[in-house]
C-alpha cells in the first residue's frame, strides 16, 4: 500500500532535502517540512495511522466515496463532453477507485491522469488499475503537481476535473492553501471542476486524539523524520530526547505537531551544529481543520464557485466540488 503523499527521495534531489532541513533548523522557531515524512518507514507508519481507531479522516472520506460516487459521477457528466480526470497525490487510489468504477460502469468518456511525486506510486497504479478497473484509459505522471498539470494540457485541450483528496490541503496553512487553489485555477479553464477533501472542525478532543493515537503510530511517524535525517543527511538526532506534542486550537482550526527537546542538546547535520534549549519546540506539521463557511470563502478567494458539498454521516469530513470561474 502506498500513501497519498508518498515521496521517495531520489539521487537527483538530496540537496533540496538537505537545504530545507538546514533552513528549518536555523530558523528562530525551528521547523521541519512534513512532506519528508514519507520514506519507506513513514509510508508504513502512515498506513498504521490510517487504520488506527483514533484517525477518523480516512474512514470518513472513504464513506463519502463508497456511498456518493454515483452522485459525483453524475455531476461530472452534466456536461456530456469527454474529460480528463486528474488526481493529485492518488496514493493507492482506494477512495477514488469507487468513483473510477462508477464512471467506467456508466461508460463515461474520460482519461485518468494520476500525478504523484513518487514514481513507485505511479508504476503501482499503472500495474493495478487496469486489473481492478478493466478498460480504464489512464496515464500516470511522475513529478510535481503544477508542472504535470501543465503537461496534461499539452496532450489534451478537453475539460478537466481535478481531484485533491485525503485532506492533503490541510497540510498547508489556510493562506498557502488559497494560493495553491489559485495556482490550480490558473491551470484550468472556465467550467472545469475541482474536488477537494477538507477535514472539518469538530469536537477538539476528537481531533487531538487523531494526532495522538494510543498505540503511538503518530509519535513514531514524527520521530521517523529525525531518523531519516540521521540516515540520509548524516545527522545525529538522539530520537529518545524528543517528545511528540500535538496541539489543537479550536478557534483557528490549526492542529500542529511539535517535537519537544527534552533537554538542552546539540544536533549535528553534516558539518553544521544546532543547539536546542530544554523544552524547545521543533514544529513538524500543520493539519488544518475548516468550517464550511471558511471553505466557501476559500473558493471565492481562489476563483471558484461551489457546486456541491459531499459529507459523511457524522459530518466530520467534506469533499467539495467547485467550478472554475472565468
Ligand atoms: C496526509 N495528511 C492529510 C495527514 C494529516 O492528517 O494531516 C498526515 C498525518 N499526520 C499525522 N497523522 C496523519
Amino acid at each position: 500500500m502506498l500513501s497519498a503523499t508518498s515521496l521517495k527521495l531520489t539521487a537527483k534531489r538530496p540537496s533540496s532535502f538537505y537545504q530545507e532541513v538546514i533552513d528549518g533548523l536555523r530558523a528562530e522557531n525551528k521547523y521541519l517540512s512534513s512532506k519528508y515524512f514519507y520514506d519507506e518507514a513513514g509510508d508504513k507508519l502512515f498506513q498504521q495511522i490510517m487504520a488506527s481507531p483514533e484517525y477518523y479522516p480516512t474512514r470518513s472520506e472513504m464513506e463519502i466515496f463508497q456511498h456518493q460516487s454515483v452522485k459525483m459521477a453524475s455531476l461530472f457528466q452534466e456536461d456530456s463532453s469527454s474529460f480528463d480526470l486528474i488526481e493529485l497525490g492518488p496514493g493507492d487510489a482506494t477512495k477514488s477507485w469507487f468513483l473510477l468504477k462508477e464512471l467506467q460502469k456508466e461508460k463515461a468518456p474520460f482519461t485518468y491522469y494520476p500525478i504523484d511525486i513518487s514514481s513507485n506510486v505511479i508504476s503501482w497504479l499503472e500495474d493495478r488499475l487496469p486489473v481492478t478497473v478493466p478498460g480504464i484509459r489512464m496515464q500516470g505522471l511522475n513529478g510535481e503537481y503544477m508542472e504535470k498539470m501543465q503537461q496534461v494540457s499539452t496532450f489534451s485541450t478537453g475539460r478537466k476535473i481535478v481531484l485533491f483528496m485525503g485532506a492533503n490541503i490541510g497540510n498547508m496553512t489556510p493562506h498557502q492553501a488559497t494560493f495553491f487553489c489559485r495556482q490550480l485555477h490558473d491551470r484550468m479553464q472556465p467550467g472545469d471542476l475541482l474536488l477537494i477533501g477538507f477535514d472539518l472542525k469538530k469536537h477538539p478532543r476528537t481531533i487531538l486524539d487523531a494526532y495522538n493515537d494510543r498505540q503511538g503510530f503518530t509519535r513514531a511517524f514524527n520521530l521517523n523524520l529525525l531518523r531519516r535525517i540521521n540516515r540520509e543527511l548524516g545527522a545525529d538526532f538522539n530520537v529518545d530526547q524528543f517528545e511528540h506534542y500535538p496541539v489543537y486550537d479550536p478557534g483557528t482550526g490549526a492542529c500542529r505537531s511539535y517535537l519537544i527537546s527534552r533537554i538542552a542538546q546539540e544536533v549535528h547535520v553534516g558539518e553544521m551544529t544546532f543547539a536546542f534549549r530544554e523544552y524547545e519546540p521543533l514544529y513538524m506539521e500543520i493539519s488544518q481543520k475548516y468550517a464550511l463557511p471558511e471553505i466557501q470563502h476559500m473558493a471565492a478567494q481562489s476563483g471558484f464557485l461551489p457546486v456541491h458539498t459531499f459529507m459523511d454521516s457524522k459530518k466530520w469530513f467534506a469533499d467539495v466540488l467547485w467550478q472554475r470561474q472565468p
